[in-house]
């Protein structure tokens, strides 16, 4: 018998979102395109002729109330990300929502209740995790195999012009949630945290140098971690050969990662230190799985089947979160933060830069 398939509906058509019909079209066995919503009618009218997507929507709400979809992928600009996320989860539906998942710890934090109280899940786009590479260096680097992580660079520097943040949401604190590091940066950031597991201090310096933005356009941050190792992190979008960068030197190896906005296997490296060849048992692996949208959501879809939590959901992505919003109150009070002092009652809580409204 045919497997029922999961019905499906995407709210916001813009840039991001043809990423996510690759992702729908990747899974077609098990993804059933119900609704397009976009507050652009006609927007929403070309994409779903484009995709094959049977009835359009300009609000939410109303798809919500009639679609009753399983699944809603979520890719508007940045505010509208939390209140859609809301009203999905009270309406049952799980959410794929592009990142930043929301403007605060506090709405964070949200959304993991309502998560309890409806027992559906929210996971955050974060595609650099699914790759083949990065899946297979996480379980050797937890077996021990590269032994202790000491030194880490993290870098992100990208490229974006004043015509880039012509787009009205870009480049302001209430729309775009965050700069380069909540913006750009968060993919190798969510990707090197989640290979690196407990982080506990941050000291953290951000500026905007060149664009007329309210946002930083530069931010340098050193982090420690549990196990006393140091990262380095630089995220920048005035840096004419763009690249992003991750290096985890551990005792017996270093583990590397270049590229621009996604992987194969190709694009990483194991270097063992010079008689510890055992550290590449395992590597590389015999799949190729490019870092993408399909494959976060091949491994969404399959939590779904298994009734448990889906991987970079608001539970596993909180520590990431966590560091960007004390990036953001290290580089503001020029003081280092420490993992989980920003609470209730902290302003930083209620918004990742301690930002109040007028
Ligand atoms: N994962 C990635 O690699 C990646 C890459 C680029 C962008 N993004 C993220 O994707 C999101 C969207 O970025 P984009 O470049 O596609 O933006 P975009 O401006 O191209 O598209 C956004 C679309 O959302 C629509 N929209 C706005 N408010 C809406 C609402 N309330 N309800 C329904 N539709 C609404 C707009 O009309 C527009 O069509 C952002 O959060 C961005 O950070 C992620």
């Amino acid at each position: 018998m045919e497997r029922a398939r999961v019905k499906a509906a995407i709210v916001g058509t813009g840039g991001i979102a043809g990423s996510h019909m690759r992702a729908w079209e990747a899974w077609s066995d098990a993804v059933k395109p119900v609704a397009a919503v976009d507050i652009d009618g006609e927007r929403a009218a070309r994409f779903a002729h484009q995709h094959d997507i049977p009835r359009t929507y300009t609000d939410a709400a109303e798809m919500l109330e009639r679609e009753r979809p399983d699944l809603v992928h979520v890719c508007t600009p940045p505010a509208f990300h939390f209140p859609i996320i809301e009203q999905c989860l009270q309406a049952g539906a799980w959410v794929l929502c592009e990142k930043p998942l929301c403007s605060s710890l506090e709405q964070l934090d949200r959304i993991a209740t309502l998560e309890r109280e409806t027992g559906a899940a929210c996971a955050s786009v974060f595609q650099w995790r699914f790759g083949s590479a990065a899946q297979r260096v996480r379980l050797l680097a937890r077996s021990g195999q590269f032994g202790e992580s000491r030194v880490v660079l993290c870098n992100t520097t990208w490229y974006r012009d004043d015509a880039y943040y012509a787009v009205p949401w870009r480049g302001t604190w209430e729309s775009e949630l965050g700069g380069v590091s909540m913006g750009h940066a968060i993919h190798i950031i969510d990707l090197m945290v989640w290979l690196m597991g407990e982080w506990s201090e941050i000291t953290a310096v951000a500026d905007t140098l060149e664009r007329q933005i309210e946002v930083e356009d530069v931010a340098m941050a050193i982090v420690r971690f549990e196990n006393r190792a140091l990262c380095s992190i630089v995220n920048s979008v005035l840096s004419p050969r763009q690249e992003t960068r991750l290096r985890l030197d551990y005792e017996r190896a270093t583990v590397e990662v270049t590229g621009l906005y996604g992987y194969t296997n190709a694009n990483w490296s194991i270097t063992p230190l010079e008689g510890q060849d055992g550290v590449l048992a395992g590597w590389p692996p015999d799949e190729d799985e490019p870092s993408s949208h399909a494959a976060q959501l091949g491994h969404l879809l399959a939590a779904m089947r298994s009734g448990t939590p889906p991987p970079a959901n608001v539970a596993d992505v909180r520590a990431t979160f966590e560091l960007l919003t004390a990036l953001y109150k290290s580089s503001r009070t020029g003081e280092s933060v420490k993992r989980g002092s920003i609470a209730s009652g902290d302003p930083y809580y209620a918004h990742i830069a301690g930002y109040e409204k007028s």
